[in-house]
């Protein structure tokens, strides 16, 4: 599994701590050899402490020289000295150019000194004789890297803290920056903004987070769609309640006035009817838009239920002709009878009250290599090839009846495709060459489950 959003930080804290190591390296070594050198001033003035000596030393004025040493171990308060060297090769050994030339009883005062020794070393400078030594402890106030100690500090505690602060804020700043847009699309999304999305916010990003922008979008998407068939079923709900309800308003002042019949209260009756199956399919509908529902948990023979629902019609439209092509036995786990049931009894129905009296609805039943396909082709008008989609929306309604059977109100395709649906099938509509509509229910066979066998 890849986890783009993981190798980022992995490499982030990676280079983070190399780049955090070489910086303190490297500035501990370059502050450690600026500090290490005795200042130019103070060497200055160890040279000409030399060579006064040596003028007192080659003008032989011994005492004069040790008054002098004393009085400069007092001032400096150090040791200091004027020692002459001699090295004695031994055992037929002898001494290299190099050597003799750069012989030496102390430290050279341009030499570097380690801060880390407690102890102050012994500066030497040679006299022109190559061999005479002015030699002194260098003085604490010539000691260099005075501020040695506060400068670990700063570069091992300090600057490694500032440096992993800012690649903390880096990262942070990396990781916050879509989920803030996030929070700002979520906030706004709240308060009505049904169109907000994220996607586009993400810019050039593809890891963990481009993938939870793309999640709140689907998300948004499906909300939006659900909130706007919400409110389009709930205005044409209370669009279609208008009219009964008014002619019971209009029943109620009749009765107000004594002028309640037996046809009138017939009338109210159908009225509460139609509104009672109007609330009813609008609320089926809502509830297999909200929840998406599985109902999928029946085996159902659709042999037998197409028989069944053949019975029932040819019951209710006598006057119409009605032939069905159905293999013996068609079983269909995965699915639900009742629910198919009611989809395809609209379907059927619909065909029926479209055709003119007389004519024949056809029935097929089809196995497919994926399920099986339902077919019914009527011989009525046909729907309008730019509403064939359409006719599956709620309160669609095109045209009237042929023989003005209908008195629906558009939900029962609506109701059709997500039942339908809610059962892993599908459902279209196409105009025969010949006239006439032809619905065609695909329903795929699923993986036999215990409970259903
Ligand atoms: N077989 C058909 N032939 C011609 N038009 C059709 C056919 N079936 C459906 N339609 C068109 O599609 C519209 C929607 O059909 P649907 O079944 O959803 O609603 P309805 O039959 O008008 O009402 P309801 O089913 O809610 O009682 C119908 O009003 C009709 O215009
Ligand atoms: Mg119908």
């Amino acid at each position: 599994m890849s986890r783009p959003l993981l190798w980022k930080l992995c490499g982030s804290v990676a280079a983070g701590a190399v780049a955090l190591f070489w910086v303190v390296n490297g500035l501990a070594l370059h502050t450690e050899q600026q500090m290490s050198f005795v200042a130019p001033e103070h060497q200055a003035t160890l040279v000409e402490y030399a060579a006064k000596a040596e003028t007192l030393y080659t003008a032989g004025e011994m005492a004069e020289l040790e008054r002098w040493l004393d009085a400069l171990q007092q001032k400096e308060k150090t040791w200091a000295a004027v020692v002459r060297s001699q090295v004695q090769p031994m055992a037929g050994s002898t001494l290299s150019q190099q050597f003799r030339e750069g012989f030496r009883l102390g430290r050279n005062v341009g030499w570097k000194i380690h801060l880390y020794f407690e102890q102050n070393p012994i500066m030497d400078v040679t006299f022109a004789d190559g061999h005479t030594h002015f030699l002194i402890t260098l003085p604490q106030r010539m000691r260099p890297g005075a501020y040695w100690q506060q400068a670990s500090v700063l570069l091992q505690v300090v600057v490694p803290l500032l440096l992993l602060g800012l690649l903390a804020f880096m990262l942070y700043q990396y990781l916050m920056s879509p989920l803030r847009k996030l929070e700002v699309a979520t906030r706004q999304f709240s308060e009505g903004r049904l169109d907000i999305r994220v996607g586009s916010l993400a810019g050039a990003r593809d890891d963990e987070l481009t993938a939870l922008a793309g999640t709140f979008d689907r998300m948004a998407d499906r909300i939006a769609q659900l909130i706007r068939a919400q409110r389009h079923l709930i205005a044409d709900l209370s669009h279609e309640l208008r009219t009964p309800l008014a002619r019971i308003d209009t029943a109620v002042d009749c009765a107000d006035q004594g002028l309640f019949t037996d046809d009138l209260l017939a009338r109210v009756r159908r009225d509460c009817r139609v509104m009672r199956r109007l609330v009813e399919d609008t609320l089926t509908l809502a509830w297999l838009e909200n929840e998406q529902p599985r109902l999928d948990t029946e085996c159902v023979d659709l042999t037998e239920l197409l028989d069944s629902i053949v019975d029932d019609a040819r019951f209710e439209f006598p006057q119409h002709g009605l032939s069905v092509d159905l293999p013996d036995q068609a079983l269909l786990y995965n699915s639900n009878h009742r629910i198919l049931g009611q989809a395809i009894e609209n379907v059927v129905r619909n065909g029926l009250s479209h055709q003119p009296t007389g004519a024949e609805l056809r029935i097929a039943l089809r196995q497919t290599l994926r399920g099986f396909t339902i077919t019914v082709c009527d011989q009525g008008p046909g729907v309008p090839e730019p509403h064939l989609e359409a006719i599956f929306r709620p309160f669609f309604r095109h045209g009237d009846t042929p023989n003005g059977l209908s008195t629906g109100f558009g939900l029962g395709l609506a109701l059709a495709r997500r039942q339908i649906e809610s059962l892993q099938g599908s459902i279209h509509a196409e105009n025969r060459p010949g006239g006439g509509l032809r619905m065609v229910i695909t329903l795929v066979r699923h993986r036999v489950t215990d409970g259903q066998l």
